[in-house]
């Protein structure tokens, strides 16, 4: 699929179909996002691949807002960022995320950020257990990375949303002449 066709078909996709995500395509969206760019070289981000059932089911209850949708998902990737090595890790991160889901785009898989990073499990108790804390209590999450977001993959049931309007008339575009 072409660059500027990926941007235009791009929306968040938050139901999906039984079909599972083919290993190639698991793959492809890995070194897709491996390849982003990060701050002074440092490589900071990396990935836990999560097929699981069992485990995706836990994940989609991290919070009690916004993440229920991930338990249909066939496919959750965590992207994730190492603190030691980079202290725009979050930026980093956040790259690495973004490439993943175009790569996700690419191969026609439908798929949706949810973030991790500085939210509460429950919403509303902000200063209880943070919804990082609660995906650490069951994943094997290593010493030192921090969660940004999760990733949720699948083959989209949704209606193919209409293409994008976005124009550079924006007023978010300011010209300097
Ligand atoms: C930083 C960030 C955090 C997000 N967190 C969530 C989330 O927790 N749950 C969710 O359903 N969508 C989440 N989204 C998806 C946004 O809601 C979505 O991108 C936005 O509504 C625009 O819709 P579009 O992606 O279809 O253009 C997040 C997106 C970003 C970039």
């Amino acid at each position: 699929m072409e660059f500027f066709e990926i941007i235009e078909r791009r929306h968040s996709v938050r139901s999906f179909t039984d079909e599972t995500v083919s290993q190639e395509d698991i793959t492809r969206m890995l070194k897709t996002a491996l390849a982003a760019p990060s701050s002074r070289n440092s490589r900071s981000s990396s990935f836990m691949v999560i097929e699981d059932k069992t485990l995706i089911t836990s994940i989609a209850g991290m919070r009690d807002y916004g993440s229920a949708f991930v338990e249909h998902a066939p496919l959750v990737v965590l992207v994730m960022g190492d603190e030691q090595r980079s202290d725009l890790w979050m930026v980093n991160a956040s790259i690495s995320a973004t490439f993943l889901q175009l790569a996700a785009e690419a191969l026609s898989l439908g798929n949706c950020w949810v973030h991790v990073e500085g939210r509460p499990h429950k919403k509303d108790e902000p200063d209880g257990l943070s919804a990082e804390e609660y995906l650490r209590s069951f994943l094997p999450i290593p010493e030192g990375r921090r969660i940004l977001c999760a990733i949720a993959i699948g083959h989209s049931a949704e209606h193919e949303a209409k293409p994008r309007t976005e124009t550079a008339c924006d007023d978010r575009v300011i010209v300097v002449k």
